[in-house]
Order: C-alpha cells, then structure tokens, then sequence
C-alpha cells in the first residue's frame, strides 16, 4: 500500500512560525488526511506555490505516514508532487486546533461511512465524523470561514452543517460551499489535474457568491474556466451522489448481461464494444468482470436510496438498490461458477488470488470484491494464496478476523506454483502479460483459471476455465500439457 520512497520532512518544519504564515497570500486548511483530502491538498499546494495548505487528522499515524518516506496511500505520480510541495507549502499535521485558527478557507474531507447501528442501519450514511469536524469548527474559530464540503455527504448536510456553525460569537461567520471530488483512486493526480470539471455549489447570496469566487479563484489557476460549474449547494452535493450511481448503473448493467451471456453464445466482451461504440452510450465503464469495489459506489447508491425512502420514493429507492444487488449477484455467481468448475468441492485445494484491491493502480481494499470472494473460498475450506502488487498489508488488515490458510506472496508466479486454480479478481496490467504457460507447468492438473475482470488474452494462456467470458466455456478444461 505504500509508495516509493521520498525523504521525510524535518520535524521543525510543523507547525510553521507565523513570520511564515505571513508570507502566504492565502492559508488553506484541509481536515482528513485520507485519499481524497491528502492527493487533493497536495495537488493545490502544487498549483497555487503562494497559498499555504495545510492537511490535519485526528489519526496520529497517518499524519506521521504522510510525514515520513512512505505515504500512507499509493497512488502513481503522487510522490513526485508531495516531494515538490511538503515542507514548502504543504503541511501534514495533528494540531487541529491551531490548524483551525490560523486558516481562513477549510476544506472538510472526513469519511462519511454507511451506517452500521441504529436508525438507516445498512443505508444512512454515518455522519459523526463530518459532525464532530463541524463542531471542532465553531469550538475554535476566532475569525469568519469558508467552509467547504469535499466529503461526499448527503443532499442537505450543508443547511444542517450551518445550523452547526450558526452559534458562532460575534461577528464570525461561516459560508458552507459544496465541491465534491470526483478523482478516481489510481488516476487520481490526472483527474486532479486535469478534472472533467470541477463543481462548486453556494448560497446564492452576496457572501455566498464571494465565498464561491474565493474557491473559484483557486482552481482556475490551472483549470479551464469553462469546466468549473457552479450550481446552488442542494444540487452540487446531489450531483456527486448521481454520477457514482450512474458509472455504476453501467457497471451493473454490463454485469446483468454478462449473466446472459454466458447462457448464449453471445461474447460480452463484443456486446460491450459494439454497444460502446453508440457515441450516445460511450464506451467507458463497460467492463464486465466480478463487479465495483472502492470506498464511494455501493455508500454512496445506497445514501441515494435512503434519501428517495425518506422522501416517499419507494420505487425510485428500489430502482437504485438493484444496482447494489446486481454487484453482489455477479460475485455470488463468480463463486458459484469455481465451485462448479471444479467439482464442486473446494476442500483442501489450493487457490491463488491475483490481486485484492477494489481495482488497478491502488492499495485500496476497501468494499473490494476480493473480500466477499476470498471469504467465501476460506469458507469452502480451500488454502488461499493472495498475491497483489500494493495491498497485501491491506489484505491482511481485511482477513485479521479469519481463521483460515491464507499465504501473502507479492510474487505471482512463486503465489500460483502447486495451486489448483487461480482466481484473477483486480485489473493489474501485470497480470494480463504473465507467461501463463510458466506458471501452468507449476500448477497442479486439471489448473483452472477464473479470469474475474475479463483481462486476459484467453487465446494465448494455457489454462483451461475463464470466466464470465462464455467464449472459453468451450475449454473449460485444461490440456494436459502445455
Ligand atoms: C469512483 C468514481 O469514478 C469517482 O469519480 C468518485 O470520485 C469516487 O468513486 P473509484 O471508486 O476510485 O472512483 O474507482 P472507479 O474507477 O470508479 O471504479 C470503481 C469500481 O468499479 C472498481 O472496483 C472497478 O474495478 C469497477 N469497474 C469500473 C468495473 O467493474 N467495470 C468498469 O467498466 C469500470
Ligand atoms: P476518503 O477516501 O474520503 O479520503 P479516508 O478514510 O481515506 O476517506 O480519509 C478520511 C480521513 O478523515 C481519515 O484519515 C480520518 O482519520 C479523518 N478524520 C475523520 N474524522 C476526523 C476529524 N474529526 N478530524 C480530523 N480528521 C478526521
């Protein structure tokens, strides 16, 4: 999960003299040090050299990551921005306090998690976080803020975030802005640095209106002005909850029809190309493969249905739901069709995972297919091999409460030698040009490979089962050699 290796900055570098503070047209303050708040901060930081940005956290360990030679996220090319800016304008810190007092515009990026007790249990999204952040604002303010929204939080949590702020003393005053992220994990400093668009909404009153230039100001130091939209609060916060349930509608949709599929003759990866190529349609986020992962999808499409239930929109909650219940069915199908393959018993065979992030290109576990399906494989009694170029530590944080036989080998071909059978469930490119028939002739026969993203050139690998591509039903068994 960590990156390559940068020096650390001095110790006394944090917290910066305020003969330093003065020396920055603008001090900019983010709380959340996580995958959006740390790559976010860091790339302003880059763009804007003569503001002063400042990262905090509650979590004592991830500011000393941020701090030290390894990162705590990876993310390709983040190194090289953080080597730029930390120790000159970038700053990560626990004094959240003092963070808060001395910076006039701050950027809220907490975690705002799916509800696991009480009221909205499994649907609402947990706002204690983003609570206690709005708190710890008012609680040290001694001047007026910009407040802005980045975490993804659902519609209305900024009229309650300025109810919050409301008490303020005397003539402190709070502007709440709305500026969702859209970066993707793994591609997240091109996103950044060249956004789709960047969304800010606000009060459609003079101080909202000044607090939304303030932010526009900062992004159109390298964004093109056309592409910074502003809207009211109500529709910006709705905006981020729409487009990661519309990507991943079309990743269930395509799911659903890999389903079909594999029942016909018909090749999904061909539907997915010829339907793709209607420049109506567009051919992103056609992939079919073992279904979504990551921190935002499955939260955030059921903080959309929890928001139509609570408006009496039965059927518009339910409509959403099943984008959810698709992901889920395509793993429980993935399963289905391992066991089938081989025999119907797992017991005691060896299967090896390619890769056990929610995706390519990033450490992250969080809501990875890989958990539901490793669990169910452990379950079934088989030995497990993971194998993954950046989330091992994050794998073996995900499976800490398992007893099972689970072997951690960052080595694809010394994690699939003497398996039965390996399970590709990330989209590394590493895995797409492995020499599959190496790895074969040190497999045990018949040596099963359940291809879960759909990514490898099943004419050139030697192994007998893929899935969910029907094509290579056909050979669903291997040769007896290669
Ligand atoms: C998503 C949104 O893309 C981003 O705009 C938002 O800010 C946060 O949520 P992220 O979760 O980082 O980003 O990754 P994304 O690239 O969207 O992939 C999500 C999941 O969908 C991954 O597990 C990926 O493997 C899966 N996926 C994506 C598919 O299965 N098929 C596809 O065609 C595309
Ligand atoms: P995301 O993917 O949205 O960035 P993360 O979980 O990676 O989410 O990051 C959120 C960060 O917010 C975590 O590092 C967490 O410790 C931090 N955090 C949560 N609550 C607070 C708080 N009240 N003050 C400061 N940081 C907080």
């Amino acid at each position: 999960m960590y990156c390559k290796v940068i020096p650390a900055i001095p110790a006394h570098v944090w917290p910066p003299d305020n003969e330093n503070l003065l020396k920055f047209k603008k001090n900019i303050l983010c709380i959340g040090a996580g995958y959006v708040g740390g790559p976010t901060m860091a790339m302003i930081a880059s763009k804007c050299p003569d503001y002063r940005v400042t990262v905090v956290d509650i979590n004592p360990e991830r500011i000393n990551a941020w701090n030290s030679h390894e990162l705590p996220v990876y993310e390709p090319g983040l190194d090289k921005i953080i080597k730029k800016t930390r120790g000159k304008n970038l700053f990560f810190s626990n004094n959240i306090e003092k963070a808060i007092t001395e910076n006039d515009i701050i950027f809220v990026s907490v975690h705002t998690p799916t509800k696991t007790f009480g009221e909205g249990a499994g649907k609402a999204p947990d706002l204690q976080y983003w609570e206690k952040t709005a708190r710890q604002i008012l609680e040290y303010s001694k001047s007026s803020k910009i407040v802005i929204e980045k975490s993804t939080l659902p519609v209305k949590t900024a009229a309650a975030m300025e109810k919050i702020l409301a008490p303020a003393k005397g003539k402190i005053k709070f502007e709440v802005l709305s500026n969702p992220e859209f970066l993707a994990e793994g591609t997240a400093i091109n996103d950044l640095e060249n956004p789709d668009r960047v969304l800010i909404g606000s009060r459609d009153t003079k101080n909202g209106l000044k607090a939304r230039q303030e932010l526009v100001n900062i992004y159109s130091r390298w964004v093109p002005k056309e592409k910074i939209i502003t809207t009211n609060t109500w529709s910006s916060e709705l905006s981020k909850l729409v487009s990661n349930a519309f990507l991943a509608q079309r990743v269930s949709s395509i799911n659903s029809i890999s389903a079909l599929c594999e029942k016909t003759e018909a090749d999904v990866s061909e539907v997915a190309k010829a339907v793709g190529m209607d420049s109506r349609i567009g051919s992103k986020f056609l992939q079919a493969g073992i279904g979504f992962g990551g921190s935002c999808f499955k939260k955030d499409i059921l903080h959309l249905a929890y928001l139509c239930e609570y408006y009496g929109l039965p059927e518009v909650a339910a409509y959403w739901e099943s984008v959810v219940k698709m992901n889920e069915y395509q793993q429980q199908r993935f399963i289905a069709n391992i066991l089938s393959s081989m025999f119907n018993t797992l017991a005691g065979k060896k299967i090896c995972v390619f890769g056990f992030a929610f995706k390519a290109n990033t450490g992250d576990t969080r809501e990875s297919p890989a958990i539901y399906i490793t669990r169910k494989l452990l379950a079934e009694q088989a030995y497990v091999t993971i194998s993954d170029p950046k989330a091992l530590k994050n794998a073996a944080l995900d499976l800490a409460d398992i007893e099972g036989n689970i072997i951690y080998e960052e080595d694809p071909y010394k994690a699939a030698a003497g398996c039965h059978a390996i399970a590709i469930l990330t989209d590394w490119n590493i895995y797409k040009n492995l020499d599959f028939r190496k790895i074969y002739k040190s497999m045990i026969k018949p040596a099963f490979l359940f291809d879960g993203r759909n990514i490898v050139d099943h004419a050139k690998c030697c192994l007998l089962y893929t899935s969910p591509s029907p094509r290579d039903r056909t050979r669903s068994r291997m040769p007896s050699s290669a």
